[in-house]
C-alpha cells in the first residue's frame, strides 16, 4: 500500500513523513515543489529508504499528478502543500492564489479522475485528506467560545482566504462528485524543522544570534499552540477513522499571548544557553509596527476529535516548547542551511521600516 503526500518537505509535511515511515510499513510518495519553505535536509535521514520516494514538482502540474497516481496507485492523498506564511501573503498574495487555490483545484481534479476508475473496493477505501488551518475562521473576541467545526468562515488575510477557498473546493468535491474527503483545521504548530520566519523559531534563532526579537504591535495577540508531532498523530487518526466528508478541528488547548511565548522562549534559553553577559534574552525583545489586519485571537475547540476519534495531544505547551528549544540548540547546522539568500532577502523586506 502507498500514500501520496504533497508538501512533504515543509515543516508539518516533513514531520508527518518522518513519523509515518517510523510507524507504518507503507511507502510514501512525497510530491513537493521545493519552494523556499521546502527543505530536503529535513528528510536526510530517509536517504536510501525505499519506502520514501521524493518527487520534485507542483500540485498544479496535472500531468505529473496524473502520472504519479497512475504509477503508484495510492490508497490516500494527504495535501499539505501550500504557501503558509501570513506576512508573505501580505507582501505578495499571487503565489497563495496559485498554489492554495489553483493547485488544490488541479490536484482535486486529477484525484477525482483517478478515484473514479478504481475498483469498487479500492474506491471505497480511498481518502483525500486536506490539511487546513484555524485561520479560515477569522479572529475571535476575547470572551468568545473557541472555534468549533461549524464556526462560520471569516478569513482576514490573503493566506487564510486562499486556504478557505481550498477548503470549500474540497468540500464541494465530496458533495458534488462523492470524492471521499476529510478536512482538518489546526491551530498554530511549533516544533522541530520549523522555518525561522514563523514566531517561535524566529525568536530562538534571533535570540541566539544576538538580534532583536520583533514582537508585532502590543504582543497581546493570542494563538493556540500545538506541538507538530501531535498534529501529525491527529492527521493519522483522522485518516484512519474520520467520517468521510467531515471536518475535524485540531488543537492543544494552549491559548497564549505572543509576548508570553517570546518570554518563555527567552527563559528557556536563559536556562539552556545563557547569554555571555549573564543578562536575560528578554533584553532583546523589541516591539515593532503591527502586521496589517492582524487577527487578535485564535482558539480551537478540539472536542469533536477527542470525543469521536479518541485523539488527545501527547505534549503540554511546557514539554513541547522545551523539546523545541532543545532541538534548535542541537541542530544549528540545519538552521544555518535554511538561512539562505532568499531568507535574508525576506527578513530585509518584512522587517525594514518596522523599527527593530
Ligand atoms: P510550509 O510552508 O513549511 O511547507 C509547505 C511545503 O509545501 C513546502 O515544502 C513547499 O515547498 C511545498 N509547496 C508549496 N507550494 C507547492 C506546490 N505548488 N506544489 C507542491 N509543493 C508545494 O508549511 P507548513 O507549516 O508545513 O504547513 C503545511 C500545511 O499545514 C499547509 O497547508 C498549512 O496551511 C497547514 N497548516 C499549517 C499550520 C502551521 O502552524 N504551520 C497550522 C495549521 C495548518
Ligand atoms: P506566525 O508564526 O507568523 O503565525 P500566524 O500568523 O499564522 O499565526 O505568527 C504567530 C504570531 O506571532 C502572530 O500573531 C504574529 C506574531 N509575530 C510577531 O509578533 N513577530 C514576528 O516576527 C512574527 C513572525 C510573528
Amino acid at each position: 500500500m502507498t500514500i501520496l503526500v504533497t508538501g512533504g518537505a515543509g515543516f508539518i509535511g516533513a514531520n508527518f513523513v518522518l513519523d509515518w515511515v517510523d510507524v507504518h510499513e507503507e511507502t510514501v510518495i512525497n510530491l513537493d515543489k521545493l519552494t523556499y519553505a521546502g527543505n530536503l535536509d529535513t528528510l536526510s535521514s530517509l536517504q536510501g529508504n525505499t519506502r520514501h520516494v521524493f518527487v520534485r514538482g507542483d500540485i498544479a502540474d496535472s500531468q505529473l499528478v496524473k502520472q504519479l497516481l497512475t504509477e503508484h496507485q495510492p490508497r490516500a492523498v494527504i495535501n499539505f502543500a501550500a504557501e503558509s506564511h501570513v506576512d508573505r501573503s501580505i507582501h505578495g498574495p499571487e503565489d497563495f492564489i496559485q498554489t492554495n487555490i489553483v493547485g488544490t483545484f488541479r490536484l482535486l481534479e486529477e484525484v477525482r479522475a483517478y478515484w473514479k476508475d478504481l475498483s469498487p473496493e479500492a474506491k471505497q477505501g480511498f481518502r483525500f485528506l486536506h490539511v487546513s488551518t484555524d485561520e479560515v475562521y477569522g479572529s475571535l473576541a476575547p470572551d468568545a467560545a473557541a472555534f468549533t467545526e461549524t464556526h462560520r468562515y471569516e478569513p482576514n488575510s490573503p493566506y487564510s482566504a486562499s486556504k478557505a477557498a481550498s477548503d470549500h473546493l474540497v468540500r464541494s468535491y465530496h458533495h458534488t462528485y462523492g470524492l471521499p474527503v476529510l478536512t482538518t483545521n489546526c491551530s498554530n504548530n511549533y516544533g522541530p524543522y520549523h522555518f525561522p520566519e514563523k514566531l517561535i523559531p524566529l525568536m530562538i534563532v534571533n535570540a541566539l544570534a544576538g538580534k532583536a526579537l520583533p514582537v508585532y504591535g502590543d504582543g497581546q495577540q493570542i494563538r493556540d499552540w500545538l506541538y507538530v508531532k501531535d498534529h501529525c498523530s491527529a492527521i493519522r487518526r483522522v485518516l484512519e477513522a474520520g467520517q468521510v466528508g467531515e471536518v475535524y478541528n485540531v488543537g492543544g488547548w494552549n491559548e497564549k499571548p505572543n509576548i508570553e511565548i517570546v518570554q518563555r522562549v527567552c527563559a528557556l534559553l536563559d536556562e539552556l544557553s545563557p547569554r555571555a553577559d549573564g543578562t536575560s534574552y528578554n533584553e532583546q525583545i523589541s516591539f515593532v509596527t503591527d502586521r496589517p489586519g492582524h487577527d487578535r485571537r485564535y482558539a480551537i475547540d478540539a472536542r469533536r476529535l477527542e470525543r469521536e476519534l479518541g485523539w488527545k495531544p501527547a505534549e503540554t505547551f511546557e514539554t513541547g516548547i522545551r523539546k523545541t528549544v532543545q532541538w534548535y540548540l542541537a541542530n544549528q547546522p540545519w538552521v544555518e542551511n535554511v538561512q539562505s539568500g532568499n531568507y535574508r532577502d525576506w527578513v530585509e523586506k518584512n522587517y525594514s521600516g518596522r523599527a527593530v
